[in-house]
């Protein structure tokens, strides 16, 4: 049985009812997560860019210290457009790297490529398809040290535990003095937030309900998808943003291979977690995972941080 199957008959089967996010980005979920990084409400990754564009040289001068050749290696890279920026600069100050961007989508990571390779002339670089977990583990080291990057707020994807754990876990595929520079969304007011992934246009609702559609196509369900609707919550709290898939009515969904999962009257899947934190909040993680806090940088509005972390 693929993985894809496996990971979607277990959350079918739990109680509540979820599916892992990470499966949203097929070709045309791709296209409608470009559309919602284009959208007014999504601040993300405007915020994002800023703080890159301001502060890639600040950055870059941590990565000044010992002129070697070292890798970067960005986990869930998406389309490079923002990484650009960044690159950008220390190409022009001068340092010698080695660009390795690793994602789920490989459809994505070819547009990756030639986006970077014809911006960037003469910059090496090699794109890795596959998931974090599996791929990290079989991952060589191409040069002494490395920079792991972790954008686009996508540490948010796990629960505040989960983030900690996957922090120890790529800090224990890395050597002591590698540095690590991750994306985190900030807690700001909740009306912002509930904005970003409710739309008023309905593109986060499309990039939802497409999971089921992907399922009906690749692993033959008959999900109807109008009779389910999206729908989105932020705990201010807590600060988790959840994303839900519910059934607007009791049905049945079948499988081509006989399986088959029933739904009460709106009875919720849950989609997606994207986590809002504070400064105390990445330090403490940081902390528990074994990593040390460099520096920190915000976009003017206050919305959104880069973090530059150590291992020692
Ligand atoms: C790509 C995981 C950062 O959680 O904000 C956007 C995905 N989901 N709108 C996020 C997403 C709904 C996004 N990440």
């Amino acid at each position: 049985m693929s993985l894809f199957r496996n990971d979607v008959y277990k959350g079918l089967e739990s109680q509540p009812k979820t599916l892992p996010s990470k499966y949203f980005y097929d070709a045309v979920g791709d296209q409608l997560f470009r559309q919602i990084m284009r959208m007014p409400e999504y601040y993300l990754p405007a915020a994002e860019l800023e703080i890159l564009k301001t502060y890639s040289g600040e950055i870059a001068d941590y990565l000044l210290t010992d002129k070697e050749s070292f890798e970067i290696l960005e986990l869930g890279a998406g389309d490079g457009t923002k990484t650009l920026v960044f690159l950008q600069q220390l190409n022009d100050k001068g340092l010698d790297f080695f660009y390795r961007p690793l994602d789920i989508s490989g459809h994505i990571l070819e547009k990756n490529q030639q986006f970077i390779s014809a911006s960037l002339s003469g910059i090496s670089m090699e794109a890795i398809e596959g998931d974090f977990f599996n791929t990290l583990d079989s991952l060589d080291r191409l040069k002494e040290s490395r920079l792991t990057m972790f954008m686009g707020s996508n540490i948010g994807n796990f629960k505040p535990k989960e983030a900690v754990k996957f922090l120890r876990f790529i800090s224990e595929h890395s050597k002591s003095g590698d540095l690590f520079l991750i994306a985190f969304d900030l807690k700001k007011d909740p009306e912002i937030i509930i904005n970003a992934y409710h739309d008023s246009q309905g593109i986060t609702a499309k990039f939802n309900l497409n999971l089921l559609q992907r399922i009906n196509n690749e692993l033959g369900g008959d999900f109807d998808i109008a009779s389910f609707k999206h729908y989105a919550s932020y705990n201010p709290i807590t600060g988790l943003t959840k994303s839900f898939l519910i059934s607007k009515k009791a049905q049945t969904v079948h499988f081509s291979d006989g399986e088959s999962f029933n739904f009460k009257a709106y009875e919720a899947i849950h989609t997606e977690v994207s986590c809002k934190f504070d400064e105390e909040k990445i330090e403490y993680m940081a902390g528990a995972a074994g990593l040390t806090k460099l520096d920190w940088w915000k976009d003017s509005k206050g919305y959104y941080s880069l973090v530059l972390l150590k291992k020692e």
